[in-house]
């Protein structure tokens, strides 16, 4: 992969030689093990080949290495906590890659207003920290939440576990301040809920991959601690129990702050591959849901919600954590499954997302689908926000299998998978984006004309394509 239609103006060494001036000889790096490590994300695809790492201090200095870049017809991979899966933060065609870590200060927790404002390099979990040292909430949740920056959050409009009632990533941006192409520092960085004058450009570049502009600040918006969060863990013989499960507990009227599942493989995966992992469950079941509400109230709603799936014939089986352990330990059956997955084999991984009132329908001829194909050798790993009608589905061969073997195998069913999603008229990407992995696929979700006007506004904001070449789609 290469970029031709960039010319560079400058030698490697030279270029070089000018980051140094700007940050620093340390915030340079060019060893050869450096750049493997920043110069790629979770994917592990597509092999690393960056000119360099460069890790600014401040705005002025982004700016000052856009300016520069642009100038110099130089291609720019912007990167985060590198924790994306989708191979965005790749930089696999001698990019310089700008990386945001030492942007990581928080600047202020307005406790009136209830926002934070905080560089980008601040990590997912340092902001929720903040919130809480003010006992407020920050409700992006993700399990990578240790690694992960704000600024690639934005980058990604992540979704995460609380989105079903708390929103995304967007819903979360109130304002934010963007480096341009050409070193141009847009500030929209107002922490403002209400604010209709004119098109609110923050929006383009949230969601937009580094293929528009970095961002370095962002003003976030707070809740209120969510109060007495209790979680259980149900068992159910059928996949499409779970929309009707989530049907139930919506009507029942119970305040839901995350509604995931997983099916016994993901789990067994789990317990193989974590330690110190158990199962609360006596019998195995062929799928999972975990339910997190907030009971504010002395009202016992989720076992009286449980009783009834039970009555109903929803779930076979149920148990909710006791105590503050088991919280934890109830999550980490959840969060954990990216992990355990990576340690167990080689995987290929989808995000898809549709209508939730299509989920019955679609998940019943996903079912036949699947079952058609029936793999010899590769787990059908389902799990996912399901709560937002975001289903993961993960292929999964042993890491001994032929790779390549396994790509096309595994390739040949995600594609009847997005075909059928397209007639649902769901998404091939709901959080993860579309990056390098799932640029072929685009057109499943988007159609021609919109995929012509994301490339106008490119071409606006980013004239000469330096920005992140080559992700989303081609220029
Ligand atoms: P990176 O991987 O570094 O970059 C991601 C993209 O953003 C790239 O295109 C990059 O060029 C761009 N970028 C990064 N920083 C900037 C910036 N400052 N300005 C402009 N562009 C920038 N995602 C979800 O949505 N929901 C989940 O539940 C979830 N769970 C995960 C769990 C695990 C264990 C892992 C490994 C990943 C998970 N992810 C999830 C994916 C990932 O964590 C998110 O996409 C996250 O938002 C990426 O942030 P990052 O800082 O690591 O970005
Ligand atoms: C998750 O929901 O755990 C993440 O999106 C990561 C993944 O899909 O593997
Ligand atoms: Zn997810």
């Amino acid at each position: 992969m290469s970029h031709e239609h960039l010319s560079p103006k400058v030698s490697p060494q030279d270029a070089l030689k000018f980051f140094r001036s700007i940050v620093g000889e340390s915030n340079v790096l060019t060893d050869p093990s450096d750049l493997k490590v920043w110069g790629t994300d979770w994917t592990k695809v597509f092999e690393p080949k960056p000119m360099c790492i460069v890790k600014p201090a401040s705005t002025k200095e982004v700016s000052t290495l856009l300016a520069y870049c642009d100038s110099n017809n130089l291609a720019v991979t912007p990167s985060g906590g590198r924790t994306g899966l989708c191979a965005g933060a790749v930089a696999s065609a001698g990019e310089v890659v700008i990386n945001l870590s030492r942007m990581n200060k928080i600047l202020d927790v307005d406790t009136v207003g209830l926002t934070v404002t905080a560089e980008a390099g601040v990590t997912t979990e340092a902001l929720q920290e903040a919130a809480k040292a003010q006992s407020l909430f920050f409700p992006l949740d993700l399990a990578s939440k240790g690694s992960c920056q704000i600024g690639g959050n934005i980058a990604t409009n992540a979704g995460g576990v609380k989105l079903i009632r708390y929103g995304g990533t967007r819903e979360q941006v109130l304002g934010i301040e963007v480096v341009l192409a050409n070193g141009e520092v847009l500030d929209m960085n107002v922490a403002l809920r209400k604010n209709n004058s004119g098109y609110d450009l923050k929006h383009l570049f949230i969601g937009s991959e580094g293929t528009l502009g970095i961002v370095t600040k962002a003003v976030l918006r707070l809740v209120p601690k969510p109060r007495n969060l209790q979680i259980a863990i149900m068992a159910t013989d059928n996949f499409t129990k779970i929309p009707q499960i989530l049907t139930r507990a919506s009507l029942a009227g119970v305040s839901i702050t995350a509604f995931e599942f997983f099916t016994e493989v993901a789990h067994r995966i789990v317990l193989k591959h974590l330690p110190g992992a158990r199962t609360p469950f006596q019998d195995i079941a062929p799928f999972y849901v975990l339910l997190e509400v907030e009971q504010p109230g002395l009202e016992p709603e989720i076992e009286t919600l449980l009783e009834k799936l039970f009555e109903d014939g929803l779930i076979t089986d149920a148990a909710i954590a006791a105590n503050s352990v088991q919280f934890k330990e109830f999550w980490g059956l959840r969060e954990n499954i990216t992990e355990s997955l990576a340690a167990h084999g080689q995987v290929l991984k989808n995000d898809i997302s549709l209508a939730i009132d299509k989920l019955d329908d679609f998940v019943k001829a996903l079912e036949e689908l699947l079952a058609s194909k029936n793999p010899k050798n590769m787990d059908l790993v389902l799990f996912g926000h399901i709560g937002d009608g975001n289903l993961h589905i993960n292929y999964v061969s042993p890491k001994s299998r032929d790779s390549r073997e396994f790509q096309l195998e595994a390739r040949a069913i995600e594609e009847d998978v997005f075909k059928l999603l397209s007639k649902f008229k769901g998404s091939i990407s709901a959080e993860h984006g579309i990056g390098l992995t799932k640029k072929k696929d685009l057109h499943f979700t988007r159609t021609a004309a919109e995929v012509a006007w994301m490339k106008k506004t490119k071409a606006m904001f980013d004239p000469k394509g330096i920005l992140n070449p080559g992700k989303i789609f081609d220029i």
